[in-house]
């Protein structure tokens, strides 16, 4: 029977979000539904609501949560009801080019959900990087759910995008390991998780860089080593002064503008790796002279979703949250219901708060 339960739409471009009714078809085959716990509050949210990502309104909005399956449809196998599952936005698909090649993470296939949420009135939903988790119960591929350890659905819903975001960036895609100097350019949840993956890798110093205070205090207590205000000071000479005049071994760019990728690039030491995955706007460029690109060695690098998997980076990041080794509770800024998300955009805008994240 489908059901009728409350979701977070947003009608049309730049109007505030409004909490509706929406209709959930039971799961067709290999889909499941799942009864969402929690959901974090993500600048592509945002993002959707104003119109930046496409025009496919209306948007049932939120993508980084965790819940417990309540059905599954013909053919699913990996999850069942009553599993605890964090919901991801890249189901590889197993076949295409790049799974094939062994890189599942770039899967040029990734599947959602076949079958549609509606308003009451059954105008088709457009959910949010094909998650769609503001809402009390969701429809998805069951490829999209990742059985994981109990855990506080708040904390552990993070992974589902930001802290994944980061975190992969810094270890997946950067490849820091033990030893290495790390540098973090915006400390946000994005930012702050690559600080932590640098932390859990074993990176031996840890710069953070912002241009807000309140962020580098936060820095601090995911194992930044070093803060840089960067409105005060040249990041770049601050950087190379704390690493014996070279620069660091991994940089992270978690900002998405063309000044703190320009500082990102020149921070690096040589050979080093510096890693953009704050997302910039199509019209923002970069001029770099091509000789410091081969003079330094090295390699330029994106990151999309921290080039994870979840099936195998989600279950692992939530037991490291349960040994209390990676501290997800500290992204928890506040919790919030339904009702409320338009104020945590407000709160994120300002820079007040790493993550909001909605209760159900
Ligand atoms: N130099 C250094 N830090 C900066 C600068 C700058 N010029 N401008 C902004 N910042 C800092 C902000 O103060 C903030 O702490 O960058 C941080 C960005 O953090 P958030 O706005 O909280 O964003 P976050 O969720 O971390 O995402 C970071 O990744 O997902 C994308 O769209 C997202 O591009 C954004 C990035
Ligand atoms: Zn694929
Ligand atoms: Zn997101």
């Amino acid at each position: 029977m489908p059901q009728t339960v409350k979701g977070v739409v947003a009608m049309a471009e730049g109007a505030p979000v409004e909490v509706v009714d929406v209709i959930v078809p039971d799961p067709g085959p290999g889909e499941a539904v799942v009864t969402v716990q929690a959901c974090g509050v993500c600048h592509t949210d945002l993002h959707y609501r104003e119109g930046g990502i496409n025009d496919e309104f209306p948007f049932l909005l939120g993508h980084e949560a965790a819940g417990v399956v309540e059905a599954v449809g013909e053919g699913v196998s990996d999850v069942a009801p009553g599993d605890f599952v964090i919901l991801n936005w890249r189901a590889v698909c197993g076949h295409c080019r790049a799974c094939h090649k062994g890189q599942p993470q770039y899967c040029f296939a990734t599947h959602n959900a076949q079958q549609k949420m509606t308003l009451t009135d059954g105008t088709e939903l457009s959910p949010a990087l094909g998650i769609g988790a503001f809402i009390e119960k969701t429809l998805v591929a069951a490829g999209q759910c990742t059985k994981v350890a109990d855990a506080d659905p708040a904390a552990v819903g993070l992974l589902g995008c930001g802290v994944m975001a980061g975190f992969g960036a810094a270890v997946n895609t950067g490849g820091v390991t033990r030893g290495d100097t790390l540098a973090v350019f915006g400390c946000g949840g994005v930012g702050n998780a690559a600080i932590a993956g640098g932390h859990l890798a074993g990176a031996s110093k840890i710069i953070a860089v912002d241009i807000d205070d309140r962020k580098l205090e936060w820095a601090k207590k995911f194992g930044a080593t070093d803060v840089v205000n960067s409105s005060n000071v040249d990041p770049v000479e601050a950087i190379r002064a704390l690493t014996g005049g070279f620069g660091a071994d991994v940089v992270v760019e978690a900002v998405g503008r063309p000044e703190t990728y320009e500082q990102a690039f020149y921070a690096r030491d040589l050979a080093g790796t510096v890693v953009l995955v704050g997302v910039p706007t199509p019209d923002k460029q970069v001029t770099l002279p091509m000789i410091e690109i081969f003079g330094r060695g090295g390699a330029l690098k994106s990151s999309w979703y921290g080039d994870c998997l979840p099936s195998r980076d989600f279950p692992m990041l939530v037991d490291l949250y349960n040994q209390g080794r990676f501290d997800l509770d500290a992204f928890v800024s506040e919790r919030i219901s339904l009702g409320d998300v338009e104020s945590a955009f407000d709160k994120m805008h300002r820079g007040e708060v790493l993550r909001s994240v909605v209760m159900l």
